[in-house]
C-alpha cells in the first residue's frame, strides 16, 4: 500500500460487508478473514467503548499471575493485539498476533457474523463485554474526537442519530450485543457487562477465573483488582494509550481513559433525546432477552 498515516486521518468510513469501517482496515481484511486461530487463543470481543481495555488488562494480569512488572513489558495494544487493525506504517493486528507467543490474547470489535471462522473451528474461548448504549454513545462521541481515524463526529445530536442508525464504525450496537448474546447460548462465551464490573469487580473477576479454569491466591486477586482500577490504569502509560502517536490519538482533546463511570450519559442527553433513544431502544431490543443497567 502507498498509504501514509495522513491518509487515514478524518476520512469517511468505508463498508465491510455492509458494516461501516475504516478504509485502511478494509484493505487488510483478506488477511483477517483467513486468520488461523490457535485452540488456546482467548478472544476478547466488544462493541467499541464497552470496556475492552479494562478486561484486556485484567486478562493479561491473570496470564502473568498478578505480576505488574510483567504487564509493563509493552503497551496494551501490543500485549493484546487488535485482530482487524491496520494502519499505514506499522504492523497489522494479524502480523502482531503471528509474533506473539501462545497462549495469545486477541482483541476484536467484529460483530459475530464477521468473525473469522477459524475461531469457531478451533473452539476458542471468548469473553464478550457489553455496556449500556447510552454510556457507549457518549464514550464513542469523545473517542471520535480524540482518535482521528474517525470522521468528524459533528454535534452530539448528529452523532446520536448516526449511532441509532448504525452509521458509525462497527455499525449497529443493537445487532452487535444481540448477535453475540445469541451465540453465547450455544458456544463457550462468557458474556459480561461493564456495569456489573463497576458494581462488583471482584465477583466479575471470579467469573473470569472460573471460566478460564484458573485458581489464584487472595493476594493475587487483590493485586489484579488494584492494578486494573480506573485510577491505576489512567496513570499507567502502558494501559492508557498515551504511547500512541499524537496524530492518531490526541489525548488533549479527550483522554482515552476519560471518566470510567456508569451513567455519564445523564450529563449529556436532553430529555427529548433520552425519550427518543428509549423508544428506539425498545424497538431494537424487543425479544432479545438482554437487559441493560443504564446506571449503577
Ligand atoms: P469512558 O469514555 O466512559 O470513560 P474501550 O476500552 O472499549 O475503548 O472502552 C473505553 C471506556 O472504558 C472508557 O469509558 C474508559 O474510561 C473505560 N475504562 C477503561 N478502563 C477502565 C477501568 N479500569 N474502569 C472503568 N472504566 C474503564
Amino acid at each position: 500500500s502507498t498509504m501514509g498515516v495522513k491518509d487515514v486521518i478524518r476520512k469517511e468510513l468505508g463498508s465491510l460487508h455492509g458494516m461501516p469501517l475504516y478504509e485502511s482496515f478494509i484493505e487488510g481484511w483478506p488477511q483477517v478473514e483467513t486468520f488461523q486461530a490457535r485452540p488456546d487463543d482467548l478472544l476478547i470481543s466488544t462493541y467499541p467503548k464497552s470496556g475492552t481495555t479494562w478486561v484486556s488488562e485484567i486478562l493479561d494480569m491473570i496470564y502473568q499471575d498478578g505480576d505488574e512488572k510483567k504487564c509493563q513489558r509493552d503497551a496494551i495494544y501490543n500485549r493484546v493485539p487488535f485482530l482487524e487493525m491496520k494502519v499505514p506504517g506499522g504492523p497489522s493486528g494479524v502480523e502482531q498476533l503471528e509474533k506473539n507467543p501462545s497462549p495469545r490474547l486477541v482483541k476484536t470489535h467484529l460483530p459475530v457474523r464477521l468473525l473469522p471462522s477459524s475461531f469457531w473451528e478451533k473452539n476458542c474461548k471468548v469473553i464478550y463485554v457489553a455496556r449500556n448504549p447510552k454510556d457507549v454513545v457518549i464514550s464513542y462521541y469523545y473517542f471520535y474526537q480524540m482518535a482521528k481515524i474517525h470522521p468528524d463526529p459533528g454535534t452530539l445530536s448528529e452523532f446520536l442519530e448516526n449511532f441509532m442508525a448504525g452509521k458509525v464504525a462497527y455499525g449497529s450496537w443493537y445487532e452487535h450485543v444481540r448477535g453475540w448474546w445469541e451465540k453465547a447460548q450455544e458456544k463457550s462465551i462468557l458474556y459480561l457487562f461493564y456495569e456489573d464490573m463497576k458494581k462488583d469487580p471482584r465477583r466479575e473477576l471470579e467469573k473470569i477465573l472460573k471460566f478460564l479454569g484458573k485458581v489464584v491466591s487472595e493476594e493475587t486477586m487483590e493485586k489484579i483488582l488494584h492494578h486494573t482500577s480506573f485510577q491505576q490504569m489512567k496513570k499507567n502509560p502502558v494501559a492508557n494509550y498515551e504511547t500512541m502517536p499524537t496524530d492518531l490519538m490526541d489525548h488533549s482533546l479527550s483522554p482515552f481513559l476519560r471518566k470510567g463511570i456508569s451513567g455519564d450519559w445523564k450529563n449529556h442527553f436532553t430529555v427529548a433525546q433520552n425519550e427518543c433513544f428509549d423508544k428506539h431502544y425498545q424497538e431494537q431490543m424487543a425479544g432479545s432477552g438482554l437487559c441493560f443497567q443504564m446506571e449503577v
